[in-house]
């Protein structure tokens, strides 16, 4: 086969696929270290700045709200400037907030940072998957969307055992001068990282192809794919281009109402179905139920690690098994657990290994399914030339159900108990479940283009 200077021979291909999707998901790490760093730094905050429990919940809640704001504009800025150009943008709005939290003396300069730094989250949590999916080749598009699954999960770890270390290196009068500045300013090295690997990946090809950008657009394709295969994708692009208007209008578009239905109730579900309550309140759950501040920590770590070892399963899977199936397993796997964990504060089994079992079992359902594959499905199920603002739609969806979680979980905990918490969860996996099992396709082994025109 005679292939041009410009396209890598075939067996260099996949590290250089794997390569730029690596970058692309340090976003992911990224975000994950920056929703997570808060828990080991706010009870520190609380003492220096003398909070009281309202303001405690601002400090701690202010980067969500700003993710909410990063999630809405990035899509229409990525359509606009190109999705490179605003990934960027957030590197250095993950970097310059971190240090900037890091050194305040006010409650109010610390808030704002905060939300400047959760408009980068935000942003880089609708951009980093639909980067990857737009690059990716179709038969390995969900396993490399699901490393950015992977790589929030490995932030999040990573963040729990910096803050711990960080606690132990002083006593209680440095961590509450210092402590804390360390856990927030840390931020900035993988921030800064992030910022320079970001100039050696290539523009979307997608998105060079709806600028008009037709030769640059190829010349990417070619290198990923190869010549032959890269012209094959390159008139399937173009084909679907041509009848696309891409402006906010078209999201009311009849053909567009399924696509968008699955991707908001996707994206809201993988909220309110739990899981952050689990990750962030599990040392006080633990707490609760008798285990010592010691043990609660070193259950939030196995939790990290199942969360982590089962998103590598689903990475195994997610382009073999597809999609749907391993929603549908992965769901009522959590349906089970949720159940259980309930059982077990009804009758208060709580003392024992059953509560941790079942919510490690419901930890693995998630990792295999609500976890990766509604940031697979939002990144590929929307028309290029509206995938901008039609994911930017479903991720301001997904972080308003994680205020919401985060907002509701300690009233629901203090005032119906642990036992009626699990099972509203329950209740809306099963409705996630059904909604699966009547409305999601499988979109596997399918490119971008085809997944469209089955709508
Ligand atoms: C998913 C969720 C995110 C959660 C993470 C935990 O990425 O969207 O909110 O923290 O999984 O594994």
């Amino acid at each position: 086969m005679t292939e041009e200077i410009n396209t890598l021979p075939a067996k260099n291909r996949l590290p250089y696929i794997i390569l730029i999707t690596s970058v692309a998901a340090f976003g992911g790490f990224l975000f994950g270290y920056d929703t997570a760093v808060i828990a080991g730094a706010i009870g520190y905050l609380q003492v220096k700045f003398n909070l009281s429990p309202l303001m405690v919940g601002w400090a701690a809640s202010s980067a969500i709200w700003g993710c909410v704001l990063g999630a809405m504009s990035a899509g229409y800025l990525s359509d606009r400037y190109g999705r490179k150009a605003v990934l960027i943008g957030t590197a250095v709005l993950f970097a310059l907030p971190a240090y900037g939290s890091a050194v305040v003396n006010d409650l109010t300069s610390f808030i704002i940072m905060r939300l400047l730094g959760g408009i980068g989250v935000g942003a880089a949590s609708m951009l980093c998957p639909m980067y990857i999916s737009e690059i990716a080749p179709s038969r390995i598009r969900g396993r490399l969307v699901t490393l950015y699954q992977l790589a929030i999960v490995l932030g999040i770890n990573i963040i729990y055992v910096i803050n711990l270390k960080i606690s132990q290196a002083g006593d209680e009068a440095w961590n509450i001068e210092y402590g804390w500045r360390y856990m927030l300013g840390s931020e900035v090295i993988p921030a800064a990282v992030f910022f320079v690997l970001l100039f050696f990946v290539p523009e979307s090809p997608r998105w060079l192809a709806a600028q008009a950008k037709d030769e640059a657009a190829k010349k990417i394709l070619e290198k990923i794919n190869g010549k032959v295969v890269a012209q094959e994708i390159f008139a399937e692009i173009s084909e679907s281009l041509r009848d696309e208007k891409g402006s906010l209008s078209d999201l009311m578009d009849k053909k567009l109402r399924k696509p968008l239905l699955i991707g908001v109730v996707l994206a809201l579900f993988s909220q309110i179905t739990g899981i952050n309550a689990v990750i962030y309140y599990a040392p006080e759950i633990f707490k609760s139920i008798g285990f010592g501040a010691e043990s609660a920590f070193t259950q939030t770590i196995i939790i990290g690690l199942v969360n982590m070892l089962f998103t590598l399963v689903a990475i195994w899977l997610i382009d073999r098994a597809g999609r749907r199936s391993l929603l549908i397993w992965g769901v009522a796997g959590m349906i089970i657990c949720l159940f259980a964990t309930g059982i077990c504060f009804h009758f208060h089994f709580d003392k024992g290994p059953w509560v941790l079992i079942f919510i490690l079992g419901y930890i693995a359902s998630f990792a295999v399914s609500l976890g990766p594959i509604p940031w697979v499905l939002m990144s590929e199920i929307f028309p290029t030339k509206i995938r901008g603002i039609a994911m930017s739609l479903a991720t301001l969806v997904l972080w308003i159900g994680v205020v919401a979680i985060t907002q509701l979980t300690p009233y629901f905990l203090g005032t119906f108990g642990g036992a009626t918490t699990f099972w509203i969860f329950m209740v809306n996996a099963v409705i996630i479940w059904i909604f699966t099992l009547k409305k999601i396709p499988e979109t596997k082994n399918r490119t971008l283009e085809e997944i469209e025109r089955s709508w």
